[in-house]
């Protein structure tokens, strides 16, 4: 007879218990990428992306720096000790290594001895996906603290010659601590809602160790505005919401008109005009996995949102990956 394993005893649901980022000193304007001999100009990059400014890292500083410092702001946040963490991720597709990964070292600098940890790979959907990894390993009582880590060194993999390329990306980190939910409070993570689309993989690539990111931005502006509003519709949903219970919508900032046109489909699906829409690409720039924990800390930060606010998160990008999901933010 095949024996019964033993189970862990499953969790009602998890919640965000705190948040934390960093970004690199540099502040890089559009105007000083045209001064570096691109031919681009400000007006060019602020209509058709939006951005303003972004951030480059130092050679020096690298995206372990950059993960370490955002989890280590997480985990005070939430006020926790290291050794109440239980799980280290790292989403992240910039890692100058193909091994070790991020995570482990993440891990042991900031003191979170010997505990799982691994790498998520699913480029600007990373993060939703490692947070959506993080809940269930929760549930599944596997972990009862995990750090989930965004953080992005692009600077490393474009090509600062490429106008295409070298005006959107950008780097930083963004954190959440995930931990369960306890006596009567309810679940603070949604149900993922995510995919792919392996067909468009030749959009976004890095051909070979030696090259920089390529990527067609018109394909993928096209895929992004017609295949992602329904998926953060779905996510919606299977948290058992509606559009006009969403407080705040933090897509991953891959271009504002991106943003625009997934706001402007949620609020045709029923989404209150005072839903707050995050903006962050403005000063920082495309920072893909680090992105959407980045631009929640920025808002928080400028009394944008609240504790309690209910947040729907929407990451895409390279693969074509995508996930998202609604959270009560911490
Ligand atoms: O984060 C991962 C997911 N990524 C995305 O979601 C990115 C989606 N795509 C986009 O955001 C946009 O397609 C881009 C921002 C990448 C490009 O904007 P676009 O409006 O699609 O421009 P385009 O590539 O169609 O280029 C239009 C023109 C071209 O010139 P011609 O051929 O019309 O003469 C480009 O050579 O603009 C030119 N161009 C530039 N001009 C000034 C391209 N880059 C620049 C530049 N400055 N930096």
């Amino acid at each position: 007879m095949t024996p019964q394993l033993q189970q862990n005893p499953i969790v009602a649901g998890a919640r965000i218990r705190g948040l934390g980022s960093v970004q690199p000193e540099q502040v890089v304007t559009n105007h000083d990428i045209a001064a570096s001999g691109v031919e681009t100009n400000d007006e060019w990059i602020r209509d058709r992306v939006g951005i303003v400014e972004r951030r480059f890292a130092r050679p020096d500083e690298s995206l372990v720096d950059m993960a370490s410092d955002a989890g280590a702001k997480a985990l005070a946040d939430a006020g926790l000790a290291p050794s109440e963490i239980d799980a280290v991720l790292v989403a992240t597709c910039t890692m100058p290594s193909q091994i070790p990964n991020a995570s482990a070292q993440v891990a042991h600098r900031i003191g979170v001895e010997a505990s799982p940890a691994f790498d998520v790979n699913a480029a600007c959907a990373g993060f939703c996906y490692g947070l959506g990894t993080a809940a269930d390993m929760i549930r599944a009582g596997s972990a009862g603290n995990v750090l989930v880590i965004g953080a992005e060194k692009l600077t490393d993999w474009v090509d600062p010659n490429d106008r295409s390329t070298c005006i959107i990306f950008a780097d930083g980190a963004g954190a959440v601590v995930v931990g369960a939910a306890t006596g009567d409070e309810a679940a603070g993570i949604g149900p993922i809602a995510a995919g792919s689309a392996g067909d468009l993989a030749e959009t976004i690539v890095v051909p070979d160790r030696s090259s920089f990111i390529y990527q067609e931005g018109q394909a993928v502006f096209r895929w992004a505005t017609t295949k992602i509003s329904p998926v953060a519709v779905q996510a919606i949903e299977r948290a058992g919401l509606t559009p006009g219970d969403i407080d705040v919508l933090v897509p991953h900032q891959a271009n504002l008109r991106i943003v625009e046109a997934m706001a402007k489909r949620l609020h045709a699906a029923g989404a209150r005009s005072d839903m707050a829409v995050a903006d962050d690409i403005i000063r920082s720039g495309n920072t893909s996995a680090a992105s959407i924990p980045l631009a929640i800390d920025h808002m928080r930060n400028d009394g944008r949102v609240r504790s309690g606010d209910i947040a729907l998160l929407v990451g895409f990008g390279a693969g074509l990956s995508y996930a998202g999901q609604v959270v009560v933010l911490p």
